[in-house]
């Protein structure tokens, strides 16, 4: 049987796959079960920061394996306490809880936003998030997610989240009550196509929770690491959450999730809440190196710079919109042809990412260059034609 039907008969059908097996990679390159040779600019969803197989993350993961995989949270492990400071020196001054999704690093912030309101706020507990945001798949991060059609076959849902426009602080207001406790955001929407937060909105929406005693958590899942041409999104509006999340790239494809909390929003005490696999020594390693690997390599401004240019050649396709910041950038079709573009890319060997009919992202690794975006643009420019 052929991968396709093994994955037919053995997987449960969650989503569709498009018709390929890659088998190995190597930085913006993957190559499927057949040879054929393909630039990456999805990087597994905002993943791979540093490509595929990069040596630094390989040797890192190998030498970890050969030392110790797994011990668990019951005792203290070096890799783990190492990546928390890094990230914490990264970012603003907090404690970490480590995972292993986005899902479970948001579901991490819902709890701690609820105890906190149980302690603090007299029991105050929903969470207002917006329209077209993605929060992952569990229970609680899909009703989060203003996205009704992941979360309505679930129902009933658990209570305690309000939606809202994205982009729009008088909403927000509009919607704040006794009963609300945080606003958990996006600083840039990114499965529902790149829609980055307009200049001021963070900011504002930071001040509107301080004057009411509201926590701002936000979700970097997606914009964190250096995808945006900073660290963390949240620099780019001169303001700091008192919640964030990561995960995507943190591994650089290992699978590791964080969520941090700022001294007044760290309130879990032992007990409260756990990970059998969070945070292990693997993984840890793994993003110990993607970390070291960013900051040496100067990937930040590479990303930013990289961005611009992406930005430009998608503009040149002259489709209906470019929306986008640093390396997260999408285009918009006037018609619904986004899937049969996608697919017509993957003929052409280029991987892009259709969001939905009329929308491709574009989340390349990291170190991708201006020549592999000059080829990238080569190829639309001829699949479009
Ligand atoms: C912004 C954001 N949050 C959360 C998630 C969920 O992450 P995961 O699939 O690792 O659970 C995603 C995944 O696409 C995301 O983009």
């Amino acid at each position: 049987m052929s991968t396709p039907e093994l994955a037919d008969k053995y997987l449960m059908q969650t989503g569709r796959r498009l018709p390929v097996t890659f088998v190995r990679g190597r930085g913006c390159l993957v190559y499927d079960d057949a040879g054929n040779e393909y630039l990456d600019l999805v990087a597994g969803i905002a993943v791979n920061l540093l490509g595929h197989a990069h040596p630094e993350v390989a040797a890192a993961v190998a030498q970890q394996a050969k030392t110790l995989i797994h011990t668990s949270n019951l005792y203290f492990s070096q890799p783990q306490v190492e990546l928390a400071r890094r990230l914490v020196e990264l970012s603003f001054p907090s404690r970490v809880f480590f995972c292993n999704s986005g899902a479970e690093a948001n579901e991490t912030a819902i709890k701690l936003a609820r105890k906190w309101g149980a302690r603090n706020r007299d029991g105050a507990f929903q969470i207002i998030t917006t329209l077209g945001s993605f929060h992952g798949r569990t229970l609680a991060t899909v009703t989060a997610g203003g996205q009704p059609k992941y979360s309505d076959p679930f129902k009933p849902l658990p209570d305690g989240f309000m939606h809202v426009p994205y982009n729009d602080l008088d909403a927000i207001r509009a919607a704040t009550s006794a009963r609300t406790v945080a606003v958990m955001l996006e600083p840039v929407m990114g499965e529902i196509g790149i829609v980055p937060a307009k200049p001021g909105y963070i900011a504002g929406v930071r001040k509107w929770c301080d004057e009411k005693g509201m926590l701002l958590m936000l979700d970097e899942v997606q914009t964190g690491l250096g995808r945006t041409g900073r660290w963390f999104a949240f620099q780019h509006h001169g303001v700091t959450p008192d919640v964030m999340t990561l995960a995507k790239g943190l591994g650089g494809g290992v699978p590791i999730a964080a969520c941090l909390a700022s001294p007044k929003a760290d309130v879990f005490e032992p007990g409260d809440h756990g990970s059998t696999f969070g945070g292990n020594p693997l993984a840890c390693a793994a993003a110990l190196a993607v970390l070291h690997v960013i900051d040496r390599d100067g990937l930040v401004g590479h990303a930013a710079e990289m961005g611009e240019v992406l930005h430009g050649a998608i503009h040149g396709l002259g489709v209906k919109e470019v929306r986008g910041i640093g390396l997260m950038q999408a285009m918009e079709f006037a018609e619904p042809r986004a899937k049969a573009f996608q697919q017509a890319c993957l003929d052409a060997r280029l991987v892009v990412n259709a969001v939905d009919d009329h929308s491709i992202r574009f989340v390349p690794p990291l170190i991708v260059t201006a020549q592999q975006i000059d080829q990238a643009q080569h190829t639309m420019q001829e699949v479009l034609k």
